[in-house]
């Protein structure tokens, strides 16, 4: 029987989260794990899922309830991808799909993007459709948008596109902007942001209070400046850019004190810089460092409580496995 697979990476966003919801720039990164999609046939013309990674066995529904009724949360985003593909492709066939990550969905490495971008890659090959990787990104983007209503869309670009990219919303640009491994170590608060609820609080700070405009501003300033040093190989200046940024998201109280917590052990550790990655709150922080510094810098992140969690960056984008 005919079975294909694709994969997507996860993510870390390296600058720029918050004013990319606004139409700022941000900087974002695919890490090396990954989430895998395999999809075969269904003789009862409905759609079966299997997740064990997140404790869905069997997952049974049938095409004309897609996106209806009681929906496990686990498999929203699946869901709805499967719902738009469906009908844009105009596809009436029942297909067996089977999902499983490399990495936690607790870690903020996007897993929900990535499931959507595997799904939406295998099931352009199962079918024939030949969605291109935009055509992969728009329907990505769009279940994601479907299921949480907010989300500039940087982390479904990161697992479509790879590498390290800049990044506007809606997919307005999406321009790699470095392709190697960054020296950055990796620290895991052990807890879960709410990234739909950061996002609505900063929001509302943004509709109370005038000067969040002028921080947005601030924020685009340093992402444009990390741009050019990335393009240099300029990690010493990233870090301070980073530290910066940090203090700007301070500003914006999506920090938490784990977080500072992480990130002060890493620059007393001697990184170039470090801050928060994602909608902030809890889960990772990044700091840049030099090679001979990692393992302190890791270390550090161990001993002030969090987990130093190692993975490479700058990885490849969706791609199919053999
Ligand atoms: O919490 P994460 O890793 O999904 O990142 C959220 C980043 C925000 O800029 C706050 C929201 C967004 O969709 O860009």
């Amino acid at each position: 029987m005919r079975q294909v697979i694709a994969s997507a990476p996860g993510k870390l966003m390296i600058m720029g989260e918050h004013a990319v919801v606004y139409g700022a720039p941000c900087i974002v990164t695919a890490v090396d794990q990954r989430v895998r999609v395999a999809v075969g046939p269904n003789g009862e013309g409905e759609i079966h899922v299997k997740s064990p990674n997140v404790g869905l066995d069997e997952y049974h529904k049938k095409l004309s309830q897609l996106g209806v009724g009681e929906v496990p949360k686990s498999m929203t985003f699946v869901e709805h991808l499967i719902k738009r593909v469906y009908k844009r492709y105009s596809i009436c066939s029942g297909i067996t799909l089977t999902t499983e990550s490399d990495f936690s969905s607790l870690f903020g490495f996007g897993s929900s993007a990535a499931v959507a971008v595997a799904t939406a890659a295998a099931l352009s090959e199962y079918f024939g459709l030949k969605m291109s990787k935009r055509d992969i990104f728009d329907e990505a983007y769009g279940a994601v948008l479907d299921v949480q209503g907010v989300g500039s869309g940087f982390d479904v670009a990161a697992s479509v596109y790879g590498r390290t990219i800049y990044y506007v919303t809606p997919g307005k640009v999406i321009e790699s902007i470095f392709t190697g491994e960054l020296p950055l170590v990796v620290g895991y608060t052990g807890i879960k942001a709410d990234t739909p609820t950061i996002v609505r609080q900063v929001a509302e700070l943004k509709r109370r209070e005038k000067w969040v405009d002028s921080v947005f501003g601030d924020i685009t300033t340093l992402v444009e400046r990390a741009k050019i040093a990335f393009q240099g190989n300029n990690f010493v200046q990233l870090g301070k850019l980073m530290d910066r940024n940090q203090e700007l998201l301070g500003t914006l109280n999506v920090s938490s004190d784990m977080l500072d917590q992480l990130i002060r052990s890493v620059r007393k550790a001697g990184t170039y810089g470090a801050k928060l990655s994602g909608a902030g709150g809890g889960d990772c922080m990044i700091a840049m460092v030099s090679p001979e510094l990692r393992d302190a810098a890791g270390e550090a992140i161990e001993e002030a409580g969090g987990a130093w969690l190692k993975v490479k960056t700058g990885a490849e984008g969706v791609r199919l496995e053999v």
